[in-house]
Formats: C-alpha cells, structure tokens, sequence
C-alpha cells in the first residue's frame, strides 16, 4: 500500500487557472444550424488554445462551450498568475477580431468571458489506476470558474489571489467584493484592463518605493572598473550571477543610475518568463531605447527617429534603413524589404546592430544593460553573441545577469568578466530589517530568524515581512512596525513559493522525488538515511545528489565521519515539502524513522524525539508514544522542558490509541511525569489540576497503587505549593504509606527523598535527617535505586539534605564536607538540577561562614549555570542564594533586584509564592535595610514572621523575627527585643544554633549599646 501512494505521482501546486467560454452560448446556438455552429466553436476553440499554448499554460479541459487551462502545471512558472492574465488578454484580442467577422458574416453578437484566480491545487493524472487525464483539482478550480460565470460579455475577471501576484504587470480594476457561491468569505474581484507599467520585480518593487541599498560594495566596485576600462577604450562585457531574488537587478539598477548621473548614455532590456517563445523582445526593447521610440509613437514619427539617428552616426545606414523599420515594426510602404532568408535576414540585423553600438563616429562610452539572460530567446541571444564578439576595442560596456543554470555561449571570450552575487551577511540583513520595519524593541531577533529562514535574500527579506504584515503579525507603519504576534507559523509568500516551485520543478524527475524525501526526513540528513527512506542503493542515489548540490539546493554540511546533507535554503524545503500529497508524506516520514532506527543503532537516545516526530507524522501512534516516552526520559532532569514538552505529546499519543496495559501506563506516566516537571517549570494551576484529576481518574479505574502515590506526590507533597504545615506533613506520611504498601523500594525512596523536604520547610531537621537517612539505608548504596522517580539522584539529594542540617547546628565543617561529597555525586550521576541546589546552599553556607568572595563566586556561577536548565524553581533558588551571598557583601542594591527576581520568577511560574515565601521576604527585607528603605523592610520582615508562622514554615522563622528586629532598631522603634525574644524561642525548640547564635549576639550588642546611651 505505502509503495503504491509513493508511485501517485500527483502533487500539490501553486497555479493559476483560467476558464473563457462563449457569453451566452445557448441563445446563440439557438440561432444557428448546428453544422455552422460546430465550426464556429472550433475556431473560437483554437484561438483560446493557441493564446494559451503561447505563454505555455495547458489546456486542461474543454467544457462544451469553452476550456479550462491552467498555467504552473506540470511545470511550474514563477509567473503564472502573469501568464494567464496575458493569455486572458490575448484572448479578448483575438476573439473580439473573430467577434467582428461575425457580426458581418451570419450577424451574430459573440463574445467571450474569462474568470481567473490563483492558489493552490492537486495535479495530476486522474482516471482508473491513476493513469488517466493529467487535471487539477480543488477549491481554486471552482473559484476561477465562478469568476468566469461573474464576467461581463467581453471581460476577465481575476480573483483578489491572482491580482496580488499580478498587480503592477497587469492593470487591475477593483470591483469591490463578492459574495461567492462556495466559499465562506467575501472575495475581491478585478477587473483585468490591460497591461500594466512593471516589467520585472524591481519596477514593482520600485512602484513600492526601494528600500536602502545596504552592502555590495565589492561588487560596485568591480563594475565601476570595469566602465573604467570602456571609457579608455577597453570595451567588455560583466555579468553577475545569483539565484533569484539575491540582488541582481538592484545592483545593476544601483550602478546605471550612477551611469546616468555621470552623463553616460544607457539602454535597457530585459527578457521575459514568459519570452522565451517570443522572438527578439529584448533586442527590439533595446533598439526602442536607443532611437527614442515611445510606445505609442506614430508609425512616420518612429521611422524618422531611426533614420535621423542611424544617418547621423554612419550615412552608410541608408541601405539598411528598410531592414531596421521593418524589424521594428513600422514598414516603410515606400520601400520594402529585399527578399531573403530567414537566416540572412538575422545576420544582417546583427550586423546592423553591431555596427549602431560600435559607430566609430560614437566616441561617448555606451552602457547596455540586459537583465535576466537566461531566458533570452534564441534570435536575440545570437545578435548577442555577435556583439560581444566584437566588443573589444569598443567604449561599450555591457553588463548582463542572469541565474546559476544558465551559461552565456560566450563565457569563455576574453572580454567577459563574471561576478557572483553572495546572498547579504547578518549585518546587511540588520540593516534592511531596520529600514523595513523599524527598530522597536519588540523586534529583537527578528533579524536572525528571519535571516536564518531567507539565508539572506533580500526578496525572500521583503516578501516575507509583507507576509508578516499582511497576517498581521507586525502592525504599524513601514519602517516602524511591532510585534503584535510570535512569527512561527508564518508561511511562506505566494510570491516566494513561486519562485521556488518553478526552481524544483526545473529538476529531473528523480532528483526532484529525492529532494522532495529529503525535505521530509529533514533540514540536514545523512546521505545513508536519505537512500534508505528513498528506497535508492548508494551507486544510483550518487549521480542524483551531485544534480543537486550543482544545482544549489542542498550542501555538504559534513563530510567526516559521516556525509551530511543539508538544504542551503529552509524555504526550499518548506515548498518541497508543501508539494507532496498528504498520503505520500506519511509513507515517507514512516520510512524515515525506520531508516534511523536502522542506521543509528547508537544514537538511539539522541535521536528519540527526532524519530517520534517522524513515527507521528507517520501514522504510527503507538511506536511514536514509545519512542517520545524515550526521549523525554533521555531529556530527564537536565532539559526540563524539553521533557515537559514530550510528556505531553506522550498523553497526547497516548490518548489516540486504544486502551490497553501499555497504553494506560504511558497515559498514566505522562501525566505523572507532566506535573514533575510542573513545579520545576511551573504550569497554570487549572492545567495542574486537570491533569491530576484526569491521572487520578485512570489510576483508580485500574486500582494502580504505585500511580496514586505519585499523584499524591504531585499534588500535595511536592515542592511549588502553598504549603501549610500540618497538613504537609500529613500528606507526607499517608503518601510514604501507600509507597510501602506497594513494596517498590524505587517508590519507597523516591517518596521519601521528596517527602522529607517538608521537615525541612517546617523546621523539623531530626525528622528530615530521619527520612533522608531512611532514604539511604533503604538504597543500600545503590544510588539507582529510585533514581528519576521523581529527583533525579535521591542519594545525592539526601546527602545534600545531612549537610543542610549540620549548617543549620552550626556544625560548618561538617556541612562543607557534606555539600562537597553530594556535588560530587551528582557529577557521577549527570545530574544537573541537584548540583544547582547543592551549589545554591554551599553559597548560603559560605555568606553565614563570612566568606563573602567565596559566596558570591560559588553562587554567581550557580545562576550561569541554572540559567542553561530551563527550570524556574532552581533559578529562583540560585538567584535567592545570590542575593545571600549579596547581602554578606554588603551589595544591597544587586540584593534587591536579584531577590525581586527570584521572586517574579517564582510567582510566574507557580501561581503562589510556594513553601519559601518567607524565606525570600526576609532576605528582601534584608536588602531593603541595607539599602535605607527602612521602614519598608520593617513591613516586609513583619510580613515574613506572619507568614512562616501562619503557615508553620518554621525555618524561616527565627531569622525573619531577627531582620524584623534590626529593622525596629534602625527605626528606633519599639518591639526590637519582643522580636529576638519570639526569634531566640524558636531557634531553642527547633535547635537552630547558627541562628541562635546570630539571634544572641544581636541582643548582646544592643544591650550594650543601650547601656552604653543609657
Ligand atoms: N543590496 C540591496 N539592498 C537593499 N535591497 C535590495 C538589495 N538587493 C536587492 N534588494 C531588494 O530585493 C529585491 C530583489 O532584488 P532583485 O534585484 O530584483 O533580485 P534579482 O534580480 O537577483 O532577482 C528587490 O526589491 C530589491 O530592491
Ligand atoms: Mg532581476
């Protein structure tokens, strides 16, 4: 089944589609026999296929009284929407002449109606076995036909979709907006009257005033040499080279201008998508330019400029004279043309135009400046040539440009000089942005990702940020927009994608289908695993690579020890990837993760997530489940959210299948694990809350023990709540309980590890040293014993947890060593989170030591460190712990912000102040004294005792009542000794000595100061 939806080959395209039929058809065949009426159709058929076949659109189907075409497919042009609109206008053309005869003829009143619109469509071949007609399909079809049935007699109509594509090559009139049968919103219909004044993107961009011409300085410079060398006589040809959109226009538009400014006579041409078919566009534009013609110029007017300049630089034109009018279109009746070939014919033109540019009576340097060479049609692409041939020795300068696939038949002559255009650095992009869209702070890395995604196109540049204003994600005035909304999700320009899809449908087929899998199985792939997902062997996969890399699409990001590809433009990828068909997709990322799972039999663990998603998109669930579960264990403690992240996507997965053993444990699990990281990350408490219930809901429908001991944990035992006392400790116990009952020690651990964190809130150390060593006897020294349960090293942690009791005994040494041994477990076990914490309280235990550089250095790295976990409980922390060491430094203001930081970090998270509230008042309160704002911090520390002794968060207790006291004694207020004493009460029961010591030493010296004033 997957190898027969990889054969379909029909694909998702971005075209433009045209429907014309005769205006009312019925009444007319009405009027006429049958027979004559045939005829009249088929000559009114074959003037609607023949303008179509002209600007290479397809005839899809004929409707009875008119056709279908469509312009993008098979092959994709980055124009469409401009060919159809000038097959539209051909059509009117052609058929009002047929309409004409007509009316003199059998007297009847014929006309046609066109109805155009743009977007996107499945192609392909439709029919039995998917081998019949090759058609288009989808909501653009039927918009386009409506737009016919809209039509006035004589008219075309285009949709709003085309016009944007259009607008500026075409003249559209706006006709406001229709309700439209069929689709949901109003749509914007135009008139098409005829063509408009851009002929090439610059003009357009132009008519939308140029942004600032930033860097190319290089570039500048070489041309200006290179007229250097004309104006002395050393006449050449330049051309510049780059993908589309990368600047050549502008360049040589940047460079003519300063040709014209110095005097310099210059004449432009530019070949066309859609010229290719006919013949001398550009050559003619150029001669029109060099006589002076206007576009409506009368026919003696024009005759009379060519002669008076042709005459005037060498008499010996008057021979040529009737050759010239007549190529230009304005025949002298008097004088015909001598009968020759066709072949004669053009080498005398070029002869004629070699000899105009080089006259030597013309001692004025010349620039000829011919735009996009690559589709320069035969005829004129030979005059070219001739000239070139030529050119050396002349004052003539021509400069062309054209894209990588072509190569000029001259490329090798001496007077050619080639310059590659490299797409803008980081800092030419900066400086575009900027004149764009402003420098409003909102917009602060936009740039890089709007290099990353255009890798320095400046049309991809512009187009996008019109893409982002257009859906609204920056608001304002150009030049000086915001960010109302995040830009991922942006898609890529209509614009773009047609350039784009025209430079990918321009491959072979098989390097086409190759590039498509590519962009599937990602922005960089291995060459293995890109052969394997295609299902090619190394040998013929080789040839098609090489394609393209030539080509420009992909890159050999590494070769060593493995060759990596990767797509020199995300956008390439993106529209290759949008043009595959749903069905073929999914087969391929399945196929995708098999070949990584087959060929990276190491990376397993790495490439977990980057498998899932391929599992996912794949069609297959329950492997997905599996294999994200993997990789969210794999991300663990160390990357948080990256874990939370996954677990969801876990009970998203898991949520999908059906209810089985496996499937309940990983629902159960992932949401579980979910509401783990909730209090390290932090998540909305209604979020919290619904995931407990939905867990608790499963766990008890299938009596699973072992998951309601974990919900307990997560919603009344663990750290990020606001905590009371009694009922904390509570929950702790009847949690360790149903742990026990299940016998698990990996739960009995785990549990406790978490659990004990309450004593140690509530001040209770002989009950926290009581279960941390419990937590310890139970592992017997395996310290993988309830390991990631649910703290990723329990030993570590309880290691942590004895010295945190010595530091509160006053027993330094002992603590120091202690910290020092569990910063070395987490080491060995890789774990990140704990060492941040072991850090934190080492910098606490150095400020209360008086090692006030060792606390700042310990903890100052500490928050470096943290910043890279992601986890806002632990940066919290570490920021409170810097704001200690802080304090002992006497660097109050620093202490206040980072406090104040600790704070907000908390509380955004969290919801609440969780079990340290008091804890981090009295420390703001600290800094608050420090800083002079005395009475603030009185209210503060007051606060702090309230709370600590509401709540029965005890450890923060004596220490708020000493700061309150300190804070009453710099006030000269009352109550400072009531304050010690409640402090001092406290400190005794709960045995916290340091503190005592502190708390003592505070009376000692107020005593004696007091008696000192007494
Ligand atoms: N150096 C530049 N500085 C500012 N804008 C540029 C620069 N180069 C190109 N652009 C803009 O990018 C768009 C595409 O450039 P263009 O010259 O048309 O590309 P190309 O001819 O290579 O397809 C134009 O709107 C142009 O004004
Ligand atoms: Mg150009």
């Amino acid at each position: 089944m997957v190898t027969e939806t990889i054969r379909d080959d029909a694909e998702r395209k971005q075209v433009t589609v045209l429907f014309a039929d005769v205006s009312g058809s019925m009444d007319l065949a009405e009027q006429q026999d049958p027979e004559e009426w045939r005829k009249i159709m088929q000559r009114f058929f074959s003037i609607l296929a023949a303008a179509v076949t002209k600007f290479e659109g397809t005839v899809d189907k004929f409707t009875g009284d008119g056709i279908m075409a469509v312009f993008g497919a098979p092959v994709a042009h980055e124009d469409h929407a401009r060919r159809a609109c000038y097959a539209a206008l051909q059509m009117l053309d052609d058929v009002s002449d047929y309409a004409a005869e007509l009316r003199r003829g059998p007297g009847l009143n014929f006309s046609t109606r066109i109805g155009i619109n743009s977007g996107e469509v499945v192609a392909g071949a439709i029919g039995q076995g998917g081998e019949g007609e090759y058609t288009a399909i989808g909501h653009t079809v039927g918009l386009a036909q409506r737009m016919e049935a809209l039509a006035e007699p004589g008219k075309a109509y285009v949709t709003e979709h085309t016009a944007e594509l259009a607008a500026g090559f075409l003249d559209l009139d706006d006709l406001g907006e229709f309700e439209i049968k069929g689709a949901s919103q109003p749509v914007g219909v135009f008139e098409l009257a005829g063509i408009g004044r851009a002929r090439s993107r610059l003009d357009l961009a132009r008519s939308r005033g140029f942004t600032r011409f930033v860097g190319r300085s290089r570039e500048m410079e070489a041309l200006r040499a290179a007229l250097a060398d004309a104006e002395a006589g050393h006449g050449g040809v330049v051309g510049l080279v780059a993908e589309p959109g990368i600047g050549k226009s502008r360049l040589c538009h940047e460079f003519v201008q300063h040709c014209r400014a110095d005097g310099l006579e210059v004449f432009e041409a530019q070949a066309q998508a859609h010229g290719t078919s006919i013949p001398f566009m550009p050559v003619l534009q150029m001669l029109r330019a060099f006589f002076g013609i206007g576009e409506r110029e009368p026919e003696q007017a024009s005759r009379e400029k060519i002669a008076g300049r042709a005459l005037l630089l060498d008499p010996d034109f008057a021979a040529e004279l009737p050759l010239l009018f007549d190529f230009l279109g304005v025949p002298d009746p008097q004088r015909p043309v001598p009968q020759m070939s066709p072949d004669a014919r053009q080498r005398a033109l070029g002869d004629v135009v070699c000899r105009l540019v080089n006259a030597p009576t013309r001692h004025k340097t010349l620039v000829l400046l011919i735009e996009d060479l690559h589709w320069i049609d035969g005829g004129s692409s030979a005059m070219l040539a001739e000239l070139i041939d030529s050119i050396e020795g002349t004052n003539t300068l021509v400069v062309v440009n054209f894209r990588p696939e072509h190569e000029p038949p001259w490329s090798g002559s001496g007077a050619y000089r080639e310059i590659p255009l490299r797409p803008l650095d980081r800092e030419d992009t900066r400086a575009l942005l900027q004149d764009l869209a402003g420098q409003d702070p909102s917009l602060d890395g936009l740039d890089e990702s709007i290099h990353e995604r255009t890798q320095g196109n400046p049309f991809f540049i512009e187009e996008i940020v019109r893409e982002l204003v257009e859906a609204e994600h920056l608001v304002g005035e150009r030049g000086s927009y915001r960010l109302a909304r995040p830009i991922e999700g942006a898609g890529v320009p209509a614009t773009v994608q047609a350039v784009l899809a025209a430079r990918i449908d321009r491959l072979d087929p098989d390097a086409k289908q190759l590039l498509q899998v590519a962009s599937v199985v990602g922005k960089e792939v291995s060459g293995q695993a890109l052969g394997m997902t295609a299902g090619i062997d190394a040998e013929q996969i080789e040839p098609v690579l090489r394609d393209l890399i030539a080509a420009g699409f992909l890159y050999e990001a590494e070769l060593y020890p493995e060759r990596v590809l990767a797509f020199r433009h995300p956008l390439t990828r993106e529209v290759a990837y949008g043009t595959q068909l749903a069905d073929r997709r999914t087969a391929t990322h399945a196929a995708a993760a098999r070949a990584l799972i087959e060929l990276e039999p190491e990376r397993h663990e790495e490439l977990a997530a980057l498998i899932a998603e391929h599992l996912r998109e794949g069609g297959e669930t329950r492997d997905a489940a599996r294999w994200s579960a993997r990789a969210a264990y794999w991300a663990g403690h160390s990357r948080p959210r990256d874990s939370l992240r996954l677990w969801q996507t876990v009970s998203e997965l898991a949520g999908e299948l059906e209810e089985d053993e496996e499937t309940v444990a990983l629902a159960i699990n992932s949401r579980l694990l979910q509401l783990q990281y909730a209090w390290r990350v932090g998540m909305g408490s209604e979020e919290q809350a619904r995931l407990a219930a939905e867990v608790e809901q499963i766990a008890t429908r299938h009596n699973d023990l072992h998951s309601r001991a974990l919900l307990r944990v997560a919603t009344s035992v663990r750290p990020g709540l606001r905590h009371e006392a009694k009922a904390w400790l509570a929950a702790v116990a009847e949690t360790v309980a149903l742990a026990d009952e299940t016998e698990d020690p990996h739960l009995q651990v785990a549990v406790r590890a978490a659990g004990a964190y309450a004593y140690l809130c509530t001040a209770d150390f002989d009950g926290y040293e009581r279960m941390l060593d419990e937590v310890l006897e139970l592992a017997q020294g395996d310290r993988s014993v309830g390991a990631g349960v649910i703290l990723a090293s329990p030993t570590a942690w309880a290691t942590m947890g004895k010295g945190m009791v010595r530091r509160e005994r006053g027993q330094y040494e002992e603590a120091e060593e202690l910290f020092e041994r569990a910063l070395q477990l987490t080491a060995e076990e890789d774990d990140p989170e704990t060492a941040s914490w072991v850090r934190s309280n080492q910098a606490g235990l150095r400020a209360v030591r008086g090692d006030t550089e060792g606390a700042l250095a310990i903890a100052r790295r500490n928050c470096e460190l943290t910043e890279r976990l992601g986890d806002v409980f632990s940066r919290s922390l570490a920021l409170a712990n810097l704001a200690w060491a802080q304090i002992a430094a006497e660097e109050y203001e620093d202490a206040l912000a980072a406090i104040e930081e600790a704070e907000r970090l908390y509380r955004e998270g969290m919801d609440n102040g969780g079990e340290m509230e008091a804890w981090r008042m009295q420390m703001r309160a600290q800094a608050l004294l420090g800083v002079g704002r005395t009475e603030e911090a009185i209210g503060v520390a007051g606060d702090a005792v309230e709370i600590s002794r509401e709540r029965g968060m005890l450890w923060a207790y004596p220490i708020a009542n000493l700061v309150l006291a300190r804070g009453l004694d710099a006030a000269g207020r009352e109550g400072v000794f009531e304050a010690l004493d409640e402090g001092e009460r406290i400190a005794v029961e709960t045995q916290a000595l340091s503190l005592l010591k502190d708390i003592r030493a505070e009376r000692d010296r107020l005593a004696a100061s007091d008696s000192i004033t007494a």
